[in-house]
């Protein structure tokens, strides 16, 4: 894995200004789990989720994170989330992560029998809503030759059964994210599929199923933490395949 580290967890962006993230989807599950540890590491971080009180209840107490409650299908409030990072970050946007997901009706429908404003509501989630809110975080990301994340799923490279809408719309994720890395090689930007997780949606998968065997959504973050200190060649990157802990020279700096 290459070495360059452009905006390495734990320490503020070269200029001396504290890094900016926006993470959206941060009210709980991998969102929140990802917050905390920016956090920790004195990242500023604008979150959003649809529950206002839920989202404040969440990041209550947990220094650096500004909560703009919204729902990501809503033009206004991504552009708000945009402009409250850039303002925050004095014109410079280090990490976008696209977290906010829908998994569709539960239990998921084979495709013969899904309701097609069910798929368009998916399809703008988890595809049309992380292409406006990368479009108007550009010019701050590309000042901080920053990275995005654009949060994906095994469902969007397997065929599963049931899996079709979703996996659908993270397949159209992955090969959106890929060719903005094609046409921002100044960026880094990476599909990042985080395995099984034990948090809502995947609960909503499977609903009535024992998820207790899945991982923490906190048990991926090391993997996220690692890809931002460490940052390869764009791509499409699997929890899995990233080394387990976080390296040692991001801990040095924390
Ligand atoms: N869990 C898994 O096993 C698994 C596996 C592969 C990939 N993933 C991916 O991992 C990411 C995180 O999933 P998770 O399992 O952590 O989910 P989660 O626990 O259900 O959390 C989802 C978060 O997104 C927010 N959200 C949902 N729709 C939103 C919208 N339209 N606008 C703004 N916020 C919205 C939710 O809050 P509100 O409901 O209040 O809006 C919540 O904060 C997703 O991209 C998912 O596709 C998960």
């Amino acid at each position: 894995m290459a070495t360059t580290t452009h905006v390495p967890p734990g320490t503020n962006s070269s200029d001396g200004t504290t890094a900016v993230a926006v993470v959206t989807g941060a009210s709980r599950g991998l969102g929140l789990a990802l917050t905390r540890e920016l956090s920790k590491r004195g990242w500023t971080i604008v979150v959003d989720a649809r529950d206002a009180d839920a989202l404040s209840a969440a990041v209550a107490g947990v220094p650096g994170v500004h909560a703009v409650p919204g729902d990501v299908t809503d033009d206004r409030h991504r552009r708000q989330l945009v402009s409250t990072a850039e303002r925050l970050g004095c014109g410079r946007i280090d990490l976008l992560v696209n977290n906010a997901s829908q998994l569709g009706p539960s239990p998921q429908p084979l495709l013969d029998d899904y309701p097609t404003d069910e798929l368009g509501r998916v399809f703008e989630v988890n595809v049309l809503a992380p292409l406006a809110l990368i479009r108007y975080s550009l010019p701050w990301l590309i000042s901080a030759r920053g990275v995005v994340v654009d949060v994906s799923s095994d469902a969007a490279v397997q065929p599963y059964a049931g899996w079709g809408g979703y996996g659908a719309s993270k397949a159209a994720l992955d090969h959106a994210s890929a060719v903005l890395a094609v046409e921002h090689p100044d960026l880094r930007v990476y599909a990042f599929d985080p395995g099984d997780m034990r948090t809502q949606m995947h609960q909503d998968a499977f609903p009535g199923e024992d998820i207790s065997d899945r991982p923490e959504p906190g048990s991926v973050v090391p993997a996220l933490l690692r890809l931002l200190a460490e940052q390869p060649p764009s791509g499409r990157v699997r929890a899995l395949d990233l080394a387990e802990t976080e390296p040692a020279s991001s801990e040095a700096t924390s």
